[in-house]
């Protein structure tokens, strides 16, 4: 049976992109993509069928699927005996259970897991952890991992095994979000980029310093973003954390880990 590709991803810093897309690149097809990081990109329901395959892939948040997402994909994505590829990226810390919660949301909504990966990007928080990453040895490995998964769908067909991941249950605590500002200084100039690019609208586009901490997830696109650094969090007790945080998760470079049903 021939299966057209499908990409569903959330990205606010576009390193599960970069992934995604090298996956996908090995596939060597058309793939019809579903980039869910903006509000408005998640308002639809999408069913996919039999003869489809999806690679889905979210940021690690707190060891976990960002809780958002996780609420969005069990409502609205659903498949129909659908294969799916389950792709999580995190900043060098861990991934926890986040690999295991994203196939079983998937797999609880009728897809079918044949391979799944946790990659390395470099941490939202900061460009000292897991700088530049994915880098061209991640890509690599992502793109042959594409490539493997193409050929053993082309050549085995059906899959009979479960895949199996790591990860633990019960999952690991999630995120507790303390609403913390993110703050914006007078070097803004009101570009609009920060806005444009937040996943959940919480900056006003005509006052781009007013930020909903309500609807922060604190993402930091608009920090990543900012053509003039006009952004950051100087709460000092997330300032305190970063330091040890950045000590304590720097000194060993996590490289990814493959999973597959063949
Ligand atoms: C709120 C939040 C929580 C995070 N939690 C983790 C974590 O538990 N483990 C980890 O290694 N990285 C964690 N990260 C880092 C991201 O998973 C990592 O930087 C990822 O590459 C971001 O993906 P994106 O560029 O597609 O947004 C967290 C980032 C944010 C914003």
């Amino acid at each position: 049976m021939i299966r057209n590709l499908n990409l569903l991803y959330f990205s606010a810093t576009d390193t599960t992109k970069k992934v995604i897309k090298s996956i996908a690149k090995g596939f060597n097809e058309d793939a019809k993509e579903y980039d869910i990081t903006l509000p408005e990109n998640r308002m639809n329901s999408l069913n996919f069928k039999e003869n489809e395959i999806i690679i889905i892939g979210v940021p690690v948040y707190a060891g976990r699927v960002p809780e958002f997402l996780s609420e969005y994909f069990l409502e609205k994505i659903h498949g129909n005996n659908t294969y799916a590829v389950f792709i999580v990226v995190y900043g060098n810390r861990a991934y926890d259970d986040a690999l295991l919660e994203l196939k079983d949301i998937f797999e609880n909504n009728g897809f079918i897991g044949v391979a799944g990966g946790a990659f390395i990007g470099e941490h939202s928080y900061t460009e000292r952890l897991a700088t530049g990453r994915p880098d061209d040895g991640d890509l690599n490995i992502a793109y042959k991992f594409g490539k493997d998964i193409s050929e053993k769908i082309n050549n085995i067909g059906t899959f009979t095994q479960k895949l199996k991941v790591k990860g633990n249950y019960p999952y690991r605590k999630g995120m507790v979000y303390e609403p913390v500002m993110i703050d914006t200084d007078e070097s803004c100039i009101n570009c609009g980029i920060c806005s444009m690019h937040c996943p959940t609208g919480a900056i006003d586009k005509y006052d781009n310093k007013s930020i909903d901490i309500f609807k922060c997830i604190r993402c930091c696109s608009c920090i990543k973003r900012c053509p003039v650094n006009a952004k950051d969090i100087n709460y000092d007790p997330h300032k305190k954390f970063l330091i040890e945080f950045i000590s304590k998760y720097s000194s060993v470079r996590q490289e990814p880990e493959l999973f597959s049903t063949y």
